[in-house]
């Protein structure tokens, strides 16, 4: 039994009852509104003749369909599921855009190693690992991964050793941290290629990580990607911390002993430590966002705009968890940005929690200004 839904200016037919044969997550409208508005973004600051994308692991094949319907890519929608390849069918179908789209019913590494896709999706459940290496050698220009083993990704289970090559670190931080273990794996694969990666907008929301990320060619940018993955030390004393790069690590230029209190501190990574955005593109994808008609524009934008507010820091602080470890009401966040900039620092919001702040300031003198609000 199907329903005919609607996601943007797309009709869908979705199983009308959880089956474990075609899957459809109706709380992911909001990743695939933003998917929309960043593919849109990204034809136009980076226009290409005739675009190809893949949607290899498609379920009912909206991503795929919203794309070709919504942005007018070429696209090819995929997933092994004979059911969900039957219903992929039915929904290019269904909104006319047979011309622009080939669907198919595969295995997702076997189509990714037989053909070169400008903008390669992978949507797994859990890990994109077990396609990861065959979407990194196909892709062209874009690469857009989504992962929702959050738990090993940010340090709540072991795991992520084994899978990411990465150790997590379970702090106050651990959606960025978990992001960023992401984003070093793909940029060590992909280097692998000779391929160098280039975020433009890396975002967590309840239970998933979204990167979506500009891919080049070449050995040298490839190299200067790699260097841009490090490590964050963390003392879970005092809560200090800061990233070194990797070639710090290599080198053993590091102090593992707390400046601030002396503890020993623990270390994550290998991590992206560099920016996961880029701003010019982030601004676009917000332009799209205000003129189309989505389902989760609102919340689609609210996310946006925070990323482009962001401060480019790898690490957050969470304000409640301080203000109870200094024994103080907290203050709002509002007056605590004034503080901290009129302090002479630099502070912003994180979309990563809607509860903390960055901010450039040591962890001692951010607990002082904190202490004189
Ligand atoms: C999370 S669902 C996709 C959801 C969809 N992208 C969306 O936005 O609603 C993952 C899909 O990948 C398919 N799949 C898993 N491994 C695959 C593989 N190796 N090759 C092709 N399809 C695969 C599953 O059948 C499932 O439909
Ligand atoms: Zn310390």
């Amino acid at each position: 039994m199907f329903s005919e839904i609607r996601e943007g200016t797309t009709k869908l037919l979705v199983p009308t009852h959880f089956t474990k044969s075609i899957f459809y997550n109706p709380t992911m409208e909001l990743s695939r509104d933003i998917d929309i508005a960043s593919i849109a973004a990204f034809a136009t600051l980076y226009p290409s003749p005739s675009l190809t994308y893949i949607d290899a692991l498609a379920g009912t094949g909206v991503r795929g369909v919203r794309i070709a319907n919504e942005v007018g890519l070429r696209v090819t929608i995929n997933d092994r599921s004979m059911p969900a390849y039957d219903l992929i069918q039915r929904n290019i179908a269904l909104n006319a855009v047979e011309e622009r789209s080939a669907a198919y019913n595969e295995d997702a590494n076997v189509l990714l190693v037989q053909t070169k896709y400008d903008l390669v999706d992978i949507d797994p459940f859990g890990s994109p690992v077990p396609v990861l290496d065959d979407a990194c050698k196909s892709v062209k220009q874009l690469l857009l991964i989504t992962a929702t083993d959050t738990a090993p990704l940010c340090g709540a289970h072991t795991g992520s050793l084994r899978t990411y090559g990465a150790r997590p670190l379970n702090t106050e931080y651990h959606a960025e941290m978990g992001t960023r273990i992401l984003l070093g794996a793909v940029t060590r694969e992909l280097g692998r290629y000779e391929k160098a990666i280039q975020p433009l907008l890396s975002y967590a929301s309840a239970h998933f990580i979204r990167l979506i990320a500009r891919v080049e060619r070449g050995a040298k940018k490839a190299d200067e990607s790699i260097k841009r993955l490090g490590f964050i030390a963390h003392c879970f004393s005092c809560s200090h911390r800061f990233a070194f790069s990797y070639a710090d690590m290599l080198d053993l230029n590091v102090e593992n002993t707390c400046s601030l209190c002396g503890k020993k501190m623990r270390i994550a990574g290998p991590l992206y430590i560099h920016p996961i955005k880029d701003k010019g593109f982030c601004e676009e994808v917000h332009a799209e966002l205000a003129k189309r008609r989505l389902g989760k524009k609102r919340e689609a934008l609210k996310i946006v705009n925070t990323c482009i507010q962001e401060l480019e820091i790898p690490f957050y602080y969470e304000h409640h968890a301080l203000c109870k470890a200094l024994k103080i009401p907290p203050p709002s966040i509002p007056s605590l940005l004034d503080a901290l900039r009129s302090n002479g620092f630099s502070a912003s919001r994180t979309h990563f929690s809607d509860t903390a702040i960055k901010t450039d300031t040591r962890i001692d003198e951010l607990k002082r200004i904190v202490k004189m609000l």
